[in-house]
């Protein structure tokens, strides 16, 4: 599907069609929105199919104040990346992943998911359409952004009778400003997810109640905030916007998917590259005490990708970790990066090619 329209003159982001490159700052990208071109919209109704979807110019939508999602947060988003390669390709990290976790969470949200094969080309196609926004290779990717959110009427709670399937794009850089490894913070006092809820989808509603701890971490010079199991507070479950992982001798420990925390594809992909390397992977509960005995500990996520945790603070207790050249999470961060870049053979058969 070819884009249907020109692309929308941004005033802070000039681009001329025949243009390699939109004209961003490649170097002084972090992860803040850079509104690219186009997004994809496709509409259904309630147990009905998807439209093909179009690619149309990025910009505000309209739906009715009564939506499901403004309402009852009856909404699941996405996250995943292109590259730019060295030789001019540009991939996807397992996208069919994406697809699937969010045929997953619409399953538990009760809502009308595109097809794993829509959502795929989907994404294809809006990468396609913004190709001027994928960085340059080593400078950063292209954030994609698919939403499956309610947008039909419901006053009374029940699933909407109308959904739409959205998909934007941003290039982005570092999700952590800092170069130097993480400083978590273990909050005491708030809970992401429980047994039951919807920890285990990407419900949107699962981010904003975090927002207060990391306002509190921040203000106390913090990176971000750790939470604990909601049933025993005694073990980790997930970092705000990451999974979390600790390595003690051979052995690499990580919550498990069993509900309350988000089945990261990162997560997913780096258990198996760290059983590639010899390490054993244990995916269990974590307890506090183990945490402050690791000899390492790392958050991966698709914006974060692999980022070491140079501190920890549990109550007063302060307790440093390996960071740096040595340390196992900079050896895998070596080793995905460099299957996402295209710099190493993808044996794995992760990279999609657009
Ligand atoms: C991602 O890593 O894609 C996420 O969903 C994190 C996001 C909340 C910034």
């Amino acid at each position: 599907m070819a884009p249907s329209v020109h692309p929308s003159s941004s005033p802070l982001f000039t681009s001329k069609a025949d243009e390699k490159y939109a004209n961003v700052k490649w170097d002084e990208l972090g992860f803040a929105l850079i509104p690219t071109d186009y997004m994809y919209v496709a509409k259904c109704k309630q147990g009905e199919s998807f439209s093909t979807g179009e690619i149309v110019p990025y910009g505000d939508i309209s739906i009715s104040p009564c939506a499901g999602i403004l309402n009852y947060g009856q909404g699941l988003f996405e996250g995943l990346k292109a590259y730019r390669t060295e030789d001019g390709r540009i991939t996807l990290f397992r996208p069919d992943q994406n697809a699937i976790r969010m045929q997953t969470g619409a399953d538990r949200l009760c809502m009308t998911p595109p097809s794993p094969e829509q959502f795929v080309e989907a994404v294809k196609q809006t990468v396609l359409a913004n190709n001027k926004w994928v960085p340059p290779p080593g400078k950063g990717a292209l954030y994609i952004r698919p939403l499956l959110i309610g947008t039909g009427a419901v006053l009374g709670v029940a699933s909407a009778p109308e959904y739409t399937f959205l998909i934007y794009t941003s290039p982005v850089g570092n999700y952590h400003k800092a170069s130097s490894g993480l400083n978590l913070k273990v909050d005491h006092n708030h809970r992401r997810a429980h047994f039951g809820g919807t920890g285990g989808v990407k419900s949107c509603t699962n981010y904003s109640p975090v927002v207060k701890s990391l306002i509190e971490a921040k203000s106390s010079g913090f990176s971000d905030v750790l939470f604990l199991d909601a049933a025993t507070g005694k073990n980790i479950e997930e970092v705000s916007t990451c999974n979390i992982f600790i390595l003690k001798g051979n052995i690499v420990s990580t919550p498990p998917t069993s509900g309350t925390i988000l089945p990261g594809i990162t997560r997913k992909s780096i258990c198996e590259l760290a059983r590639d390397i010899g390490y054993e992977v244990q995916e269990r509960d974590v307890s506090v005490d183990e945490l402050l005995e690791a000899e390492e500990v790392f958050c991966t996520g698709t914006a974060v990708v692999i980022k070491a945790v140079e501190t920890v603070t549990f109550h007063d207790k302060r307790v440093k970790y390996r960071t740096g050249e040595e340390a196992f999470s900079t050896k895998l961060h070596l080793i995905l990066t460099n299957i996402q870049m295209g710099v190493v053979e993808d044996k794995k058969g992760w990279m999609m090619e657009i």
